[in-house]
């Protein structure tokens, strides 16, 4: 995409800005991703320029808003190749052009993360009552600057001034969860990485990171009370190779975070305004906890930590005693480090064989008289029963638990919000049975799915097919909901397993550009999208992946979507 270029020799806006500044002017738009709520150009008024009297002023002279100019400074910097001096405090003198780019925190709800921005001759403003509304309003000038990108003469040299539209934006994000998943089980990323995948969020305005943090093929979080959940749970001895079932390379893979590690995270990503919520999978998806604490398995194991790609048959005894105090002894270490309001207990494909031939799990269905009915197993009820003890524990304990859909089978504990992802059924039981849902069906939302129909040039994948305008084209509300029961739902994420994805590098190919889709189906009014215009808008958000050296996959362009396919 070439942005449009423009020089002005002597422009109004020039006029009113230093005379010093003699550099040609560059046009930047307001074409970004997601598309804010409502875009109106100020007709009377000329545009903004961005030249060497710009100074970021801030106010209240808090430290967190004084990070927030330094990120606009930095991102600025990284597009522009020159930094724009910051200044605490806001003083406007009346009349005086140029007053630079104003960041202002309103007092009202302070829950909300809506922004206003006001472009014109003399400032920038950017208003919000939150101080993620005013994080917002920067990454919306951000990517207005990155717009500029990418042009021949003036590529980041330093050697150019940035005219910005005269406008007022009002904007506000259409969900309150706006998240991004990320398994590092199967395969297991460093720190960086991890604030790198961060960095991708906060370009694309979401706000939650669900971080998979333990699974059959690996335990990637440092627990106190029992180290060997990473010092064996983390260590798989092989793994198979590509999908051969009968293979294995032999070579031990391990990895995981210690808690203060962990809690950088927290911590890097919070100053972003996006919450990290934990997942701590029970009771199936445990055998990595298993080879460590054997006991807690219904045969008693050994287990190994398993080098394949599928489900263990291997899961927590229902029937023994210590297993929801292992849990909850975990969870409190877990609410420890993360401060998030929800905690991901997991929950899915748990198989019950072992359950159906256990004694202890046997003892346990005949104790609490479960029984089977149309609907479901007493070993479907046999889970049900554990999830309500560790929602209980989590609600008791200030925190919502979050599962996937299969906690709804055996009947829903109270407060469990129900993350779908065998399609969208889940989110519309959820919703009728009034629990909150988060929509993140296989179909829209596998990143871990191939973006193109031809796959001889792709990557290995697990499977499917998702390409970006099918990302675009998912509607999170289906018609069968009525209006309150719409109520119930939380937003929409995508996610990234990572059995075939060996490398962060891989992780960003099959993550970008799907998320700028994703975003715009998260923040976006459904009458702001509009492929077209997202499509068309899309180069200026590869020009910054490319910035920022991020691999991004070229589907979009070189095999888009037929039309018919769309449609369905
Ligand atoms: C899942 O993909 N097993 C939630
Ligand atoms: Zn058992």
């Amino acid at each position: 995409m070439k942005t449009t270029l423009s020089i002005f020799a002597a422009t109004a806006a020039l006029l009113l800005s230093s005379c010093s500044d003699n550099r040609p002017i560059v046009e930047a738009s307001f074409d970004i991703i997601p598309c804010p709520q409502s875009i109106e150009p100020i007709a009377d008024r000329a545009n903004y320029v961005i030249d060497r009297n710009t100074v970021i002023h801030y106010t209240p002279e808090t430290s967190e808003m004084e990070r927030h100019a330094r990120f606009l400074q930095q991102y600025a910097a990284d597009i522009l190749g020159y930094q724009i001096p910051i200044k605490a405090g806001i003083a406007i003198k009346p009349n005086s052009a140029n007053n630079g780019i104003l960041l202002k925190l309103e007092k009202g709800d302070a829950e909300s993360e809506a922004y206003d921005m006001l472009v014109s001759s003399d400032q920038i403003w950017i208003t919000a009552n939150s101080t993620a509304g005013i994080f917002y309003g920067i990454q919306t000038l951000r990517k207005a600057l990155a717009t500029t990108l990418n042009n021949e003469q003036f590529t980041n040299n330093g050697g150019f001034r940035v005219s910005l539209p005269a406008v007022h934006i009002t904007d506000a994000p259409r969900f309150a969860y706006r998240g991004m998943h990320l398994d590092v089980c199967r395969h297991f990323f460093p720190l960086d990485s991890v604030k790198a995948y961060i960095d991708m969020l906060a370009l694309h305005d979401m706000n939650t990171f669900h971080w998979h943090l333990t699974d059959d093929q690996g335990w990637r979080i440092e627990i106190k009370q029992y180290p060997e959940l990473t010092t064996i749970g983390s260590v798989r001895k092989g793994t198979m190779i590509a999908r051969d079932f009968s293979s294995n390379d032999s070579i031990p893979y391990s990895g995981y975070y210690t808690q203060d590690e962990a809690r950088e995270i927290v911590r890097y990503a919070a100053e972003r305004h996006i919450e990290v919520i934990p997942e701590i999978e029970m009771p199936g998806h445990m055998q990595g906890a298993l080879a460590a604490y054997p006991q807690l398995g219904c045969t008693g194991g050994p287990y190994d930590v398993i080098g394949w790609w599928g489900i263990s048959d291997d899961v927590l005894c229902m029937g023994n005693p210590e297993v929801v105090k292992f849990c909850t002894n975990i969870l409190d270490e877990i609410m420890e480090i993360f401060p998030s309001k929800y905690i991901h207990i997991g929950g899915d494909e748990c198989p019950k064989v072992r359950w159906e031939k256990c004694p202890k799990c046997q003892a346990k269905v005949r104790e609490l008289g479960l029984k089977k009915d149309k609907q479901f197993t007493a070993e479907q009820k046999l889970q049900s029963w554990f999830t309500r003890q560790i929602d209980d524990y989590l609600t008791a304990h200030g925190h919502l638990a979050i599962g996937w859909d299969e906690i709804l089978e055996g009947g829903i504990s109270d407060n469990a919000i129900v993350m779908s992802w065998r399609g969208i059924e889940g989110g519309i039981e959820a919703a009728r049975q009034h629990h909150h849902f988060i929509m993140v069906p296989t179909s829209y939302c596998y990143f871990d799915y191939y973006q193109r129909r031809d796959r001889s040039a792709e990557p290995l994948a697990i499977g499917g097919y998702v390409p970006i305008e099918k990302v675009y084209g998912f509607n999170p509300l289906p018609e069968v909901l009525t209006e309150e029961e719409r109520q119930y739902i939380m937003g929409v994420q995508a996610n990234i397993w990572t059995e075939y994805i060996h490398t962060f590098n891989h992780v960003q190919y099959m993550a970008l550009p799907r998320m700028a889709a994703l975003c715009e189906v998260q923040w976006c009014q459904p009458e702001r999208k509009e492929y077209s215009r997202f499509f068309g808008d899309l180069g200026h958000m590869t020009d910054l992946y490319d910035l920022y050296g991020w691999r991004w996959c070229r589907q979009a362009y070189e095999e888009p979507m037929v039309i018919e396919e769309q449609a369905q």
